[in-house]
C-alpha cells in the first residue's frame, strides 16, 4: 500500500497550480483505500502472492476514478463534507468540481493507455459507464414513492457494485489474463459491492459519526432498501403519512427524525441488515470454492469489514 501511495500521489501531478493545490488537499485526506486492497489481495490470492507493474497501475487508476465520482457525487448530491472535512464543491464551487472530477478521471485513464493495459482499461471504462449511469438511474428513479427493492438494486449495482466489481476482475486480470478467475471475481466483488451500498445506507439512518453527513437521504427525496421494505408492508394510513413526509416535509428536521423513527420501529433496518448479510454470505461462498491461504483470510476479513465498518 505504501509503494501504492507514492504512484497514487505522482499520478495526480498537474503543471497548473490551482489543480495542485487542489489535489495536494484530496491526497491528504485520504479515503478507507478498500478499492485497492481488493485490488491486490485478489491478484495475490490467484498469483501465489505476486503482484505486478500492471496491478499496481490498474489499482492506482481505481482510486483515481473512485475519487474522481466521489468529487462528482458531492456536487450532484449538494453535499459538503466529505471525509471528515469539507467537499471540493464547498471550498472551491460546483464549477471547479466538475473539472477536477473530470481532470482525475482523465489522468486514471491515460495512466492505462500510457503503459498499453488495454484489457484493464476495458474493465475500467465498462465501470465509469455503469456509474454514470447508475446515477442517472437513481435520479430518474430513487425519488419515486413506488420504486421497488429490485430497482433499488439496480441502481446500488450500477453506481457502487461495479466498482467493486472491477477491482476484483481487473486485480484478476492483471496476472491471469483470459482465464475464468477474472469472471468468478467480478461476481465476487459485485456482491462485496452490494453489501457496501446497503451498509452505506443505514449509516444515513443513524446519527454516528461518518466523515459525512448523515440523514440526508430522505432530505434529497431518495428511497433506499429500510424505507423501500417499510413502504411496501404498512397500512395504506401510514402510507400516506410517509409520502407526504417525504414529499412535503423533507426539510422538517422533527418529521424527518419521525420518519427515521418509524422505519426502525418497523423493521426496516433489520431487513435490510439482513439482506446486507446475504450478499456477503454469497460473497464468502465464492471465496470459499478457492484453496486455503493468507490472501483468502484477508479477503474474508475485507468482505467482513465491508458490513462491520464504523465509517
Ligand atoms: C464512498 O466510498 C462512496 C460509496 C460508494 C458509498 P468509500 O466509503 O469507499 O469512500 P472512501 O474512499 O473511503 O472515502
Ligand atoms: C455513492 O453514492 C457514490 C457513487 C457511487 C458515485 P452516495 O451518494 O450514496 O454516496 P455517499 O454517501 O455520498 O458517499
Ligand atoms: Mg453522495
Ligand atoms: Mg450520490
Amino acid at each position: 500500500m505504501e509503494l501504492f501511495e507514492s504512484k497514487f500521489r505522482e499520478s495526480m501531478s498537474s503543471k497548473v497550480a490551482l489543480l495542485n493545490r487542489i489535489t495536494y488537499y484530496i491526497v491528504n485526506r485520504k479515503g478507507k483505500q478498500m478499492r485497492p486492497m481488493f485490488v491486490f489481495l485478489t491478484a495475490k490470492l490467484l498469483n501465489q502472492g505476486q503482484v505486478n507493474e500492471r496491478t499496481y497501475r490498474g489499482a492506482a487508476v481505481i482510486e483515481l476514478i473512485h475519487t474522481a465520482t466521489l468529487v462528482h457525487d458531492d456536487v450532484v448530491d449538494d453535499s459538503a463534507k466529505r471525509r471528515g472535512f469539507f467537499s471540493i464543491n464547498a471550498l472551491w464551487k460546483n464549477k471547479i468540481a466538475v473539472l477536477v472530477g473530470d481532470y482525475l478521471l482523465s489522468k486514471g485513464l491515460l495512466l492505462s493507455i500510457d503503459h498499453g493495459d488495454f484489457d484493464l482499461l476495458r474493465i475500467i471504462s465498462k465501470a465509469v459507464r455503469e456509474m454514470s449511469e447508475g446515477e442517472l438511474l437513481q435520479i430518474d428513479k430513487a425519488r419515486r414513492m413506488d420504486i421497488t427493492e429490485e430497482v433499488y438494486y439496480d441502481i446500488i449495482r450500477q453506481k457502487t457494485a461495479t466498482l467493486i466489481a472491477a477491482c476484483c476482475s481487473l486485480g484478476a486480470c492483471s496476472v491471469k489474463p483470459e482465464t475464468p478467475d477474472v469472471e468468478t471475481f467480478r461476481k465476487f466483488g459485485e456482491l462485496c459491492g452490494m453489501a457496501f451500498q446497503i451498509k452505506d445506507d443505514l449509516f444515513d439512518y443513524g446519527s454516528e459519526q461518518i466523515g459525512k453527513p448523515t440523514g440526508i437521504d430522505i432530505k434529497e427525496q431518495k428511497m433506499t432498501l429500510p424505507l423501500i421494505h417499510v413502504l411496501n408492508g404498512c397500512t395504506s394510513n401510514e402510507r400516506k403519512w410517509l409520502i407526504n413526509s417525504v414529499k412535503n416535509h423533507n426539510r422538517d428536521k422533527t418529521r424527518v427524525k419521525e420518519v427515521i423513527a418509524f422505519v426502525k420501529q418497523h423493521g426496516g433496518l433489520d431487513y435490510a441488515v439482513q439482506k446486507m448479510i446475504s450478499f456477503k454470505e454469497e460473497a464468502l461462498a465464492i471465496l470459499e470454492t478457492y484453496p486455503d491461504s493468507d490472501y483468502r483470510s484477508a479477503l474474508e476479513l475485507m468482505v467482513n469489514y465491508v458490513v462491520d465498518r464504523k465509517k
